[in-house]
């Protein structure tokens, strides 16, 4: 057995609406290791966002138990909402630096990210995916041992979201960080993971873990090609349905 970065044990969450009790999360158990990459997804509305609050600690679950060791932050699908406005590039990943009450490497930081030369640049002269390397940057910059990624792609076009896909596998193959990472795409969770955790419509429950043993470097041609890709795929599409 391994010492677990995160272990999610039994939880169950509810939100009450008016005098409605809704049902959101039943009975999830999973653990992580240190640097895993694993890729959560469920059907539209089954409780993703939630299970990543839950974890994060801005929801109080209704039971279970959740044990992080280390420090852990969240990026969010709508960069546009998550970074400062009124901040420039560098001042948003300076921000990561400040909450971790230490200086970092901005110029080394800056290159992993790609975003030289853009440093002064406010968000809203950015495209999409730079803004949401900026969340990226600012996220890493905070130095945590667990990532939550809640969509963070989906509001990307096909095109970018694919090089963002490769940009995030190659910073997450330098830095040891452990990545949980919400999608409803099936293709994505598969190519990013070591491991895709499936849940089941409201209430949902961990319907299937399943192991993605592709090789890694991963590229979109090649690996999106292989048998093992194509059998994964139909597995986790499955069990979606
Ligand atoms: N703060 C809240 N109060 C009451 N109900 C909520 C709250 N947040 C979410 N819900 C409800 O809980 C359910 C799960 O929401 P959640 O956002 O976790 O789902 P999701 O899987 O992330 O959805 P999506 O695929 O749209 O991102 C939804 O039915 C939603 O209406
Ligand atoms: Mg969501």
């Amino acid at each position: 057995m391994y010492n677990p970065i995160l272990s999610v044990s039994n939880l169950s969450v509810s939100y009450q609406n008016e005098n409605k009790k809704l049902h959101v999360l039943k009975n999830i158990n999973f653990q992580s290791k240190e640097g895993e990459f694993i890729s959560i997804i469920g059907p539209s509305s089954c409780g993703k966002t939630t299970l990543l609050k839950s974890i994060a600690k801005l929801i109080d679950p209704c039971f279970g138990q959740i044990n992080t060791n280390g420090k852990l932050t969240l990026v969010f699908q709508d960069y546009s909402k998550s970074l400062f406005q009124w901040k420039t590039v560098r001042q948003n990943i300076e921000f990561g630096f400040e909450r971790n009450g230490k200086t970092g490497n901005f110029q080394k930081l800056i290159n992993l990210v790609g975003l030289k030369g853009f440093e002064n640049y406010h968000p809203y002269q950015l495209s999409g995916g730079m803004q949401q390397r900026v969340a990226i940057a600012r996220a890493i910059a905070y130095d945590p041992q667990i990532i939550l990624m809640d969509e963070p792609f989906g509001s990307l076009d096909s095109q970018t979201r694919l090089r963002l896909e490769d940009e995030l596998l190659r910073i997450w193959g330098r830095l040891n960080k452990t990545i949980l990472f919400v999608t409803h795409d099936v293709e994505e969770a598969i190519y990013l993971a070591d491991r895709v955790i499936v849940l089941s419509s409201k209430p949902a429950k961990i319907v299937s873990d399943v192991r993605i043993n592709l090789a890694r470097p991963r590229n979109q041609i090649g690996t999106k090609k292989s048998k093992e890709y194509i059998r994964l795929w139909d597995k986790i599409y499955k069990f979606l349905q």
